[in-house]
C-alpha cells in the first residue's frame, strides 16, 4: 500500500458499558479508496466521530498524514486537510445549491464564518471561490443543479451536494458516512463512479461508510474495511472480501435479501 494518510492503531470507544469500537486498526493509502463496512450499530460513524475529533477515543491512537491526531480539535485535524460528511446530511434549505457549496460545512465554522457568506461575490477570493463552487458541480455532472432550492432536491441529490461542499475545502483526505444509503441504485452508483474518478484524477484519498456489503462490492473500490460488532472481521480487496467465508456468513447473504429495499 502506498503511504498511509490515515492510520488506525487500536481505537476503543466505550459509551459506558457498551464498547462501541474494539481496538480497531486499518490504514487507508495516498490515493486510496476504502470502504468502511459493516451493519448498522457496528461502530463505524463511532469510528468517524474518534477520527474527526468529535468523540474522545477511550484508547488508542490516530494519525492523519503522520501526524498524532490523537487528542486533536476537529478544526485542528480539519486544517491538516481532513474533511469529513455526516451521516444526516443538513444542507441550508432555503439557499439555492451553488449558496450551499459557498457556506463552510459545520466543522469548518470559524468565528467569522458568516462574514465570509454573506460578503458580496464580487470580491476576488469570493469570485475565486464561487468558480470552484461550479467547476465542483461540474465534477459531480450535476452543474445544471446549481440554482435550484436546496429544499427542492431528492435525498439522492443532498447527499450529492453535501459532498460536493465537503469538496470546497480542497481536502487531501474525505470521509464520507453513508453518502449513498436511502439513494437510489443508479444515482449511488454513479456517486461512486465521480467518486473513484476524483480519487483517480486528483491523488485525494476516500474512505466511505456504507451498510449495503453486496452493493459496496460492485462499486471499484481499492479496499474494504469489515467491522461486525464494533470489531475488524477483515481488511481486503473486494475479490479477497468476496470469498472470505466469515464475511459470507456474517453479511452476503442478508446483504443480499436488502437490495432493492432502500427509498430514494
Ligand atoms: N453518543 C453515543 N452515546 C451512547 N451510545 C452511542 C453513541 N453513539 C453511538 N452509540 C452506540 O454505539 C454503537 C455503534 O453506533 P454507530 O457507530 O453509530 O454505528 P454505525 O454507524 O455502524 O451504525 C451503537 O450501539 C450505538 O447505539
Ligand atoms: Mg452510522
Amino acid at each position: 500500500m502506498s503511504e498511509p494518510v490515515l492510520k488506525v492503531d487500536n481505537l476503543r470507544k466505550e459509551f459506558g458499558g457498551l464498547i462501541a469500537v474494539k481496538d480497531v486498526s486499518f490504514e487507508v493509502g495516498k490515493g486510496e479508496f476504502v470502504g468502511l463496512i459493516g451493519p448498522n450499530g457496528c461502530g463505524k460513524s463511532t469510528t468517524f466521530n474518534c477520527i474527526s475529533g468529535l468523540l474522545q477515543q477511550t484508547s488508542g491512537k490516530v494519525e492523519v498524514f503522520g501526524k498524532d491526531a490523537s487528542n486533536m480539535q476537529p478544526d485542528e485535524i480539519q486544517n491538516l486537510g481532513f474533511t469529513r460528511t455526516f451521516q444526516h446530511t443538513r444542507l441550508w434549505r432555503e439557499m439555492t445549491v451553488i449558496e450551499n457549496l459557498m457556506v463552510p460545512p459545520r466543522q469548518q465554522f470559524s468565528p467569522n464564518f458568516l462574514q465570509a457568506v454573506f460578503q458580496p461575490f464580487s470580491r476576488p477570493a469570493e469570485t475565486q471561490r464561487l468558480q470552484k463552487a461550479y467547476e465542483i458541480l461540474d465534477q459531480l455532472e450535476v452543474p445544471h443543479m446549481a440554482h435550484n432550492m436546496a429544499s427542492e432536491l431528492s435525498g439522492g441529490q443532498s447527499k450529492l451536494v453535501d459532498i460536493g461542499r465537503s469538496m470546497m475545502g480542497d481536502p487531501e483526505l474525505l470521509l464520507l458516512d453513508e453518502p449513498v444509503a436511502g439513494v437510489a441504485g443508479p444515482l449511488a452508483m454513479k456517486i461512486f463512479n465521480n467518486l473513484r474518478r476524483i480519487v483517480d484524477e486528483t491523488g485525494i484519498s476516500v474512505l466511505i461508510i456504507e451498510h449495503n456489503m453486496d452493493f459496496i462490492l460492485r462499486q471499484g473500490v481499492d479496499r474494504i474495511v469489515v467491522m461486525n460488532e464494533g470489531e475488524i472481521l477483515m481488511v481486503g480487496t473486494p475479490d479477497e472480501v468476496r470469498s472470505n467465508r466469515a464475511v459470507i456468513e456474517a453479511y452476503l447473504g442478508a446483504a443480499g435479501e436488502e437490495e432493492g429495499g432502500e427509498e430514494e
